[in-house]
């Protein structure tokens, strides 16, 4: 198996070179309306835009700034594929300009957007951050009645183009299945509320550079990109920044495509390029660990087991887990640059024999456990 990842530097305003119903999946994190670390990226876009925060104050500058932003989704609207999915990390802002202070919904802004476009908002995911940040105490503090709550979430919106997805062929049915998540991570991914992400994982990135650069942990876009696509689909990031999602990508066995206009981003990207085999691996023997203790606990409890995996030979909760298998990445090329293909090993455990496989599940002894801290 092997995929395929473009970063493109250029703007996502306009994605001609890519073709109607070509995507499968969008992740991505806009630059933020009315948070002032994005207000020269929204400047270069529209030249109005500074001049509107002087001279008027927020509301129009926020309505320009969605106004670029639009130009963004309608082509995300567009390359989408029917049954793709658009999964959009933003967070609103609160903001004084003069004696005004003032919430500015971003994501109520951008669900309108996409439902102007003809998408259809699904279920959103809010992401509870914690922060230190020094606006926790706004306004009058401890006397009513002028403080303020402070926003210690962003929004995951998700929005689909048209209908359920359909899987028609048996290959594409039996890719599907192989593209599985565990049950037990189903339970706490499709929550509506994602705590913290930041210690969840080890980050790709060091944490100031991620902070500089607006990036979001590794997690959001892995999560989102194993909830909503298949083994080999095309993910998009229209604003990519140091390429989270296209990394992510890498680590999911899926292709994708990345666009940001800050080509001062590529050397951190191509260091990051270089990491991604060892970080990836590291990640899905984590996911099997995961799996391995969760199992343990379940059958310690006394739960049983119906299931078996039929790649790794241990047990799974249900039916649809029975295919799922996780490729470890062999290498990465960058035959030009921006341009990284990746090649994939067999996946630990793909090699037992079937007959070694006890469909009772009952207490698995098993060998293939030995073999999956060796990928
Ligand atoms: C919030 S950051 C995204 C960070 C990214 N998710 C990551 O993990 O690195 C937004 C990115 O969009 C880029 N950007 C802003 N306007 C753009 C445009 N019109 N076309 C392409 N990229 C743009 C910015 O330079 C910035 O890197």
């Amino acid at each position: 198996m092997n995929t395929d990842h473009r970063l493109l530097f250029r703007d996502s305003r306009c994605m001609e070179i890519l073709d109607e119903d070509s995507i499968e999946l969008v992740v991505t994190s806009p630059p933020y309306p009315m948070i002032e670390m994005w207000d020269a990226t929204f400047a270069r876009m529209n030249g109005k835009i500074a001049g509107e925060l002087e001279a008027r104050g927020g509301w129009a500058a926020y309505q320009l700034m969605h106004a670029e932003l639009d130009k963004v989704w309608k082509e995300v609207c567009r390359v989408l594929k029917p049954g793709g999915i658009a999964c959009i990390n933003i967070g609103d802002a609160v903001r004084k300009i003069g004696e005004s202070f003032f919430l500015y919904p971003n994501h109520a802004r951008i669900i309108h957007a996409f439902t102007e476009s003809g998408l259809s908002p699904l279920p959103a995911v809010i992401w509870r951050k914690q922060t230190n940040a020094p606006n926790k105490f706004m306004g009058s503090g401890m006397l009513p009645a002028g403080a303020y709550v402070t926003l210690e979430h962003e929004y995951i919106l998700i929005f689909r183009k048209g209908g359920g997805r359909r899987f028609k062929t048996e290959q594409e049915k039996l890719n599907r299945h192989r593209s599985a998540i565990f049950w037990e991570e189903r339970n706490q991914w499709f929550s509506d509320i994602w705590f913290d992400l930041k210690g969840a994982r080890q980050q790709l990135a060091d944490e100031k550079v991620r902070k500089r650069s607006g990036a979001y942990p590794f997690e959001l876009p892995y999560r989102l990109i194993n909830m909503y696509s298949v083994m080999g689909d095309t993910v998009l990031d229209p604003f990519a920044g140091m390429g989270t999602s296209l990394f992510a990508a890498m680590a999911a066995g899926r292709n994708s495509v990345g666009m940001e206009i800050e080509e001062d981003f590529y050397p951190a990207v191509k260091e990051k390029a270089g990491q991604i085999v060892n970080f990836a691996n590291t990640l899905i023997r984590d996911r099997l660990k995961r799996h391995l203790a969760f199992v343990a606990e379940r059958q310690e409890s006394g739960k049983p087991f119906k299931h078996v995996n039929s790649h790794y030979g241990f047990p799974v909760v249900t039916g649809q887990e029975k295919q799922l298998v996780l490729h470890s990445l062999k290498k990465v090329d960058e035959p030009e640059p921006g341009h990284f293909t990746v090649d994939y090993s067999q996946p630990a455990g793909s090699d037992v024999p079937q007959s070694r496989q006890d469909e009772n599940g009952a207490k698995l002894k098993n060998p293939v456990q030995q073999s999956l801290f060796e990928i």
